[in-house]
């Protein structure tokens, strides 16, 4: 049995412009589990992006409830909704975000400024994860002097700097050729293997085919639910073949 990390009851997000509402995401109940790779897919304006801010707590709910790890974050504000960011969650932007005037090593501190977390451990932690990310040698670079796929490869540093409970990405591959691309997603894989959390919005098939279940969003509601567990992740035709099938049902 998978443990529910986040839940959400009746989640709905609204935006009113020039008067209209426009309901995109509407009374949904959904739940996502602990070490899970979950992938959110559906057509352009479906709701996805909309959908991660609001599960993350980057963006205010309009109504219904939001909980992480069972407790209720839809009613927390300021202080105590930036330090639950800051402690339990990553996010990768769509368009990576770096901050310019700072290099690689300060781009990916900078999450843990105002934290209380002990400054070895986050150094040790930093270390580790430029190793990994084969990105020692470019600490002291600054934005402007790497490829998009190095970039966006801060910022998933950045995302777990400070050991998130749930990695959350919005399109990371968007802006990517596609070996950079390959190059993210086999991060990602590795840390979902290492028992991290991730939800990623995804338009791209290959980047679908990494993760263990598949959300169908259309208009904003969950249209599709697929659960690849069983499907030996040795055996990547079938697997394929079943995440093609599920999406051209869906209309994709
Ligand atoms: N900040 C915002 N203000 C007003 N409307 C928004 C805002 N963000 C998103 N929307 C609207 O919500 C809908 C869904 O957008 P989005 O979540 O970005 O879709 P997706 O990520 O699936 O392409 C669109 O109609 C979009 O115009
Ligand atoms: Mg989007």
């Amino acid at each position: 049995m998978k443990n529910i990390i986040i839940r959400t009851e009746l989640l709905c997000k609204s935006f009113v412009s020039d008067g209209e509402v426009n309901n995109v995401i509407k009374n949904l109940d959904l739940d996502i589990y602990e070490g899970d790779f979950t992938i959110i897919m559906g057509s352009s304006g479906s709701g996805k992006s909309t959908l991660l801010y609001s599960i993350s707590g980057l963006d205010e709910i309009t109504s219904g409830k939001v909980f992480f790890e069972n407790q209720n974050i839809s009613s927390l504000r300021g202080k105590k909704m930036a330090s639950l960011r800051k402690e339990k969650i990553g996010f990768v932007f769509q368009g990576i975000n770096l901050i310019p005037n700072l290099n690689v090593y300060e781009n990916i501190l900078s999450p843990t400024y105002k934290t209380r977390r002990d400054r070895k451990s986050i150094e040790a932690n930093i270390s580790n994860l430029l190793d990994r990310m084969e990105l020692s040698s470019h600490k002291n670079k600054f934005p402007n002097q790497m490829s998009g796929g190095q970039k966006q490869k801060v910022a998933i540093c950045r995302a777990l700097i400070n050991n998130p409970k749930v990695l959350y990405a919005d399109e990371p591959t968007g802006s990517l050729n596609s070996s950079q691309g390959e190059q993210v997603l086999d991060i990602f894989t590795d840390i979902h293997k290492n028992g991290q959390s991730i939800v990623m919005v995804t338009h791209d098939l290959k980047a679908a085919l990494r993760g263990n279940r598949i959300l169908y969003l259309k208009d904003g509601r969950i249209d599709g639910d697929l659960k690849l567990d069983e499907y030996d992740e040795e055996n990547t035709k079938e697997r394929e073949d079943m995440v093609y099938h599920f999406l051209k049902s869906k209309g994709w």
